[in-house]
């Protein structure tokens, strides 16, 4: 009950007004994508939870209980079978063609990621270290190379609850080689325990693995550029739910040009991990009157991945 108290607290001195306790209305997305049964029950954990939650209709399903995807045993994903492959994998792809899955049925661009053959946990630990490495010498953007002090990788464990994947480094990024420790990284940190987590538990990385001069956004050659670091990442560390902050991270992880502002709300999907889209902390210190909508997205992402809801 104390950690609730500093958790909320913490999101109050971050300026949200509106707190769960004010039973301010959820945006929950409505669109039915799980079977009735999960539909009523996920309806009935959302009534449980959320004030107000008597005006979500049986389609506000798949938020709280879609997270846990079957993964392979270890010895099956040895013998896995090989599988006709339909459509393109990722480029970036750590796993050849011929071991993958069959194609997933939300992403034409490649197989699930609890699909892939799983490492053992000091394998991806190495190949991780060995990615950073490769990440360290990489030339392939001209401008980025030729202003960066250092390549920012990611930090964080193998296998957590959640993954955050922002922009690009910024000025302290930079300088320090982990990704939010600046201003957003407070803010970020904020954020995450206002969800009870602690940051240390969650893998946070960018869509670039270098700063863009002068703060600039990605270009799609960089971020085409960058992306089989980041695909390899997620195939490695395998989170449960990925947050994107921002629009550069929508943009270039899923693919998608609407505005952040429209995607927020929905329940999105990479390559079957579910997927939550809010504003970036950075856009929030510029725009603190946006922290409510962000708060909501949180709550959201927290339901559909079977959480308490702070302060419940
Ligand atoms: N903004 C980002 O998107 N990423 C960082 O690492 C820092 C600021």
């Amino acid at each position: 009950m104390e950690q609730m108290d500093s958790h909320l607290r913490a999101w109050q001195d971050s300026g949200v007004e509106w707190l769960p306790q004010a039973g301010g209305p959820l945006h929950i997305p409505l669109a039915v994508t799980s079977p009735p049964d999960q539909v009523a029950q996920t309806a009935t954990t959302i009534r449980a939870n959320v004030p107000n939650a008597g005006q979500i209709g049986p389609g506000g399903a798949g938020l709280a209980a879609s997270i846990n995807l079957p993964a392979l045993s270890r010895s099956a994903d040895l013998a896995a079978p090989k599988f006709p492959q339909t459509t393109q994998p990722d480029p970036g792809a750590l796993f050849p063609r011929e071991q993958m899955a069959p194609p997933p049925q939300r992403s034409a661009e490649g197989p699930p990621i609890f699909e892939l053959p799983v490492l053992e946990d000091y394998q991806r630990d190495r190949a991780l270290k060995d990615l950073a490495y490769k990440v360290s010498q990489c030339k392939k953007c001209p401008d980025l190379v030729r202003t960066r002090t250092r390549t920012v990788f990611g930090t964080g464990p193998i296998n957590p609850q959640l993954c955050v994947i922002g922009e690009a480094p910024g000025f302290n990024e930079d300088q320090q080689g982990e990704p939010f420790v600046g201003p957003a990284g407070e803010m970020l940190t904020r954020m995450l325990a206002a969800c009870g987590f602690d940051r240390q538990e969650i893998y946070i990385c960018n869509i670039l693995r270098c700063r863009p001069p002068e703060n600039r956004p990605p270009l799609p050659d960089e971020a085409a550029n960058c992306r089989p670091f980041l695909v390899q990442t997620l195939e490695l560390v395998r989170p449960k739910h990925i947050c994107l902050m921002g629009g550069s991270a929508t943009k270039y992880l899923l693919g998608r040009d609407e505005f952040i502002g429209q995607l927020r709300g929905r329940e999105l999907d990479w390559r079957g991990i579910p997927v939550t889209a809010t504003y970036h902390p950075s856009y929030l210190l510029r725009s603190p009157a946006k922290k409510h909508d962000a708060w909501a997205d949180l709550q959201q992402m927290l339901l559909r991945m079977g959480r308490t809801l702070p302060g419940k």
